[in-house]
């Protein structure tokens, strides 16, 4: 296991058969461990500052059917919206006055924001705020709408992979979704000049340890900017309610991994972490975590974008979670900087 972690620190990637031998090791001395050194890098990369991001959850109507999602199309107990771009450009306001300087606005794939109503929210808050990075995590496009998306001044995209096996792919997904269409998206994405964002889910049902190695063996490929993780969670409406919660440790585990493979990646200790875990957030940055996304979206929708069962911050106005966060990210040691934070690989 030592011998892994040794090699991955100086080689920056394991062979697929190594990874596993990796991440199957992962117990409480070998968390230590590797822990330690991913502070580590992350200290020399990044000294103790975490980036902040605010997440603005624009709609939860969605086509797709993911069958871990509890805001998929197929899921009658959820009660729709789609946020105006008022309230959009309100959300950024209130959080430009909390010293947000990036935004994300995330939801699932909408049938009604089109490519114009997308493009005129991106123009809109880039008029508004031109000192202001904006992400997209709005799904599956083609290049040719990703692009119109970047001109009219997105910067940023997010779009987890989910998993790099084809059969799980398939486990995770209906018929009509394809890891190939995912990862054409991802390459085509780069390519426009965004910076990208990948990831996925620790503990996702029918994951192996093997599966794992290919999601690491893929993200080296793909050497994203960012990359999201976060333990999967159950939620009670999805054909997965009655399966098991991700593991908190591997995820600290696989955070560690991902810090030292990729030691200039930005890398969220996410909303899924906090709510598995009271201190999931807190021993994310310890980890090699280096981003908190906390959520912008008005208090009275929040309950509605719920992907899985209990997600934290569902009541709190969007000032409180930034009080809140700054509290968590000193109380190890850490301190949110306000400056957009953008992906050291871009320099
Ligand atoms: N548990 C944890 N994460 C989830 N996501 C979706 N459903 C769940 C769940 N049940 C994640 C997916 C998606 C991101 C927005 O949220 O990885 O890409
Ligand atoms: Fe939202 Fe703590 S971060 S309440």
């Amino acid at each position: 296991m030592k011998q892994w972690i040794d090699k991955l620190r100086q080689e920056r990637t394991l062979r697929p058969e190594e990874f596993r031998q990796l991440l199957t090791g992962c117990d409480a001395d070998s968390l230590r461990i590797i822990n330690e050194q991913a502070r580590e890098v992350s200290l020399r990369h990044f000294g103790n500052r975490i980036y902040i991001r605010g997440l603005i959850e624009i709609s939860n109507c969605c086509r797709n059917n993911c069958y871990y999602c509890g805001i998929r199309k197929g899921n009658p107990h959820v009660a729709r919206y789609r946020l105006s771009p008022e309230s959009i450009l309100d959300c950024c306001k209130q959080g430009y006055a909390l010293g947000f300087r990036t935004f994300v606005l995330q939801g699932g794939e909408d049938p009604a924001l089109t490519d114009d109503r997308i493009e005129t929210i991106v123009a809109a808050i880039r008029w508004h705020y031109p000192d202001c990075a904006i992400t997209l995590s709005i799904g599956e496009k083609s290049k040719e709408s990703y692009q119109k998306f970047k001109e009219a001044g997105a910067d940023r995209y997010l779009l987890r992979h989910e998993t790099a096996n084809e059969e799980h792919y398939r486990y995770l997904h209906p018929e009509n979704l394809s890891l190939t269409n995912r990862k054409q998206c991802l390459y085509d994405l780069k390519d426009l000049g965004y910076q990208i964002g990948a990831g996925f889910m620790v503990g996702a049902p029918g994951q192996t340890m093997e599966h794992l190695a290919e999601d690491l063996v893929f993200l080296k490929e793909l050497n994203p900017h960012m990359v999201g993780i976060g333990p999967f969670i159950p939620h009670h409406d999805t054909k997965f309610a009655e399966e098991p919660a991700g593991s908190v440790d591997l995820t600290l585990f696989l955070l560690s991994v991902i810090r030292i493979m990729l030691p200039q990646v930005l890398l969220p200790a996410t909303t899924a972490l906090g709510t598995l875990d009271p201190r999931g957030r807190e021993k994310g940055f310890q980890s090699g975590a280096n981003v908190v996304m906390p959520n912008l979206s008005p208090v009275k929708n929040r309950k509605q974008y719920e992907l899985y069962d209990n997600k934290i911050c569902t009541g709190e106005e969007a000032a409180e979670c930034r009080g809140c966060l700054s509290r968590r990210v000193e109380s190890v040691g850490y301190e949110i900087v306000t400056d957009r934070g953008d992906s050291p690989m871009m320099a």
